[in-house]
């Protein structure tokens, strides 16, 4: 009954959206509805040069204001005064992440400690075991998938350690997790949307024996310490911080490892000074953050009226901050367009947000991305594409969904 209401509610909002999406985007060309559609999904740059091109801040057909200047964004997102609580962000139950002080500041606490550069370095023998084991068994003679075959199990592994899922329900939670995670790139069809249902049912239960277990017997993990944290996670708020941990550690560093393969293999002399220098793995993810971001785009709301960049914004106006397109803000790099795995600057990226919502699982994925990208490259120096790159649909989450490549 409770599904069936949330199916109509979504059916009708998912048409009325879809709508306006194609109309503004096809009829009157507005490129923030573009940037959703086939067009930006297939390569959003040329659409966020053409917001560039209108100014600092500029009204967008879909509502509300859209910036891709650097300077701009990054003072929003490290700024106060605005609020994560987007209509968007709190329909879709983000946790944290459509959160405000002081609620955003203590459920992050309860967090922040498992996501240290100390406690992160524990995951670097995991990781090391699971990317040699996955380079093992990497087909040679014939073409295969990075994504499902080496870009995805490696952030699986560790999201799966990290929430203590014991082994006899670790491939249903994988399964599960991933059919979750396909939600951020936005709601494809009523049968997408039905699967999700069923599927965040089954994923509640399997994180709820953990936490039920957790709570009789806890230990030194992240479960252990949101399963206890009593007065600091409030029940209704348990599983959706759970499962925005699930999607963010599902889909994004998938991606960041796909993209990164795919930029070195676009760019045969960024490629050729890797494998020379194996050590230049790091810059190479962190170029690939700036110029091919895995998440292309945040916002915020205005609380007050504020002028921002010399133009007005009324109180209650939202503001898409276009990521992607601030990475290549020419003002802040050098070649913008260019991938350069030397590029001084590279760490400028707004890649991870910035702010009290800088990601909390950025140590872990630069690690993991690093790792996999020096491995891959080093064992399989003649990669290629063989085949039709297939993207992620929705144009937030920017990767493959599929990506044909032969080792040999
Ligand atoms: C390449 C990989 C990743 C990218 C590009 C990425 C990107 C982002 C961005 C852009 C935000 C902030 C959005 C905003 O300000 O509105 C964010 C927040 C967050 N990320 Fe990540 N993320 C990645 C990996 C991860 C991983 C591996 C985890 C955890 C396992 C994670 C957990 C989180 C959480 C919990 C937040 C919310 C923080 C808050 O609101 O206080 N992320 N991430």
């Amino acid at each position: 009954m409770v599904i069936d209401r949330q199916l109509l509610r979504f059916v009708r909002d998912f048409s009325s959206y879809r709508i306006r999406l194609y109309g503004n985007g096809y009829l009157r060309r507005d490129p923030v509805s573009l940037i959703q559609l086939r067009t930006g999904i297939e390569d959003p740059y040329p659409l966020y040069e053409r917001i560039r091109a209108k100014g600092r801040m500029v009204r967008t057909a879909m509502n509300g204001m859209v910036t891709v200047d650097h300077r701009i964004s990054d003072q929003i997102l490290r700024s106060r005064s605005y609020s994560a609580a987007t209509k968007e962000a709190k329909e879709a139950g983000l946790s944290l992440l459509s959160m405000d002080p002081p609620d955003h500041t203590r459920l992050r606490e309860v967090i922040a400690g498992d996501f240290t550069a100390r406690r992160i370095a524990d995951y670097r023998p995991l990781i090391a075991s699971v990317v040699a084991k996955l380079i093992k068994d990497l087909p040679r003679d014939e073409p295969f998938d990075l994504i499902s075959t080496f870009a995805a199990p490696l952030p699986v592994a560790v999201i799966t350690e990290l929430f203590g899922i014991p082994d006899a329900d670790a491939d249903e939670f994988v399964r599960h997790g991933t059919e979750f995670g396909s939600a951020i790139g936005g709601i494809q069809s009523l049968a997408h949307a039905r699967r999700l249902l069923a599927t965040r049912e089954r994923l509640a239960e399997i994180l709820d024996k953990v936490i039920q277990q957790r709570r009789r017997e806890p230990v030194d993990d992240m479960m252990s310490r949101i399963a206890n944290a009593d007065g600091q996670v409030r029940s209704d708020e348990l599983m959706p911080l759970c499962t925005l941990l699930l999607i963010a550690g599902f889909q994004t560093t998938v991606n960041l490892i796909g993209n990164t393969v795919l930029a070195l293999l676009s760019n045969p002399g960024q490629r050729e000074l890797l494998a020379d220098h194996p050590d230049l793995a790091g810059q190479a993810v962190e170029e690939c953050l700036r110029y091919d971001a895995p998440v292309q785009r945040s916002a915020r709301l205005t609380t007050t009226a504020v002028e921002i960049g010399g133009t007005q914004v009324p109180a209650g106006e939202t503001i898409v901050i276009g990521i992607g397109g601030a990475n290549r803000d020419p003002a802040v790099f050098a070649d913008a367009d260019n991938f350069d795995i030397t590029r001084p600057n590279a760490k400028d990226h707004l890649s991870f947000s910035g702010g009290a919502h800088y990601c909390i699982g950025a140590p872990l994925a630069r690690l993991e991305a690093t790792e996999a990208v020096r491995e891959i490259m080093t064992a399989a120096p003649d990669l290629r594409i063989a085949g039709p790159l297939e993207r992620q649909p929705g144009g937030l989450v920017r990767g493959l969904r599929r990506f044909p490549v032969a080792a040999a």
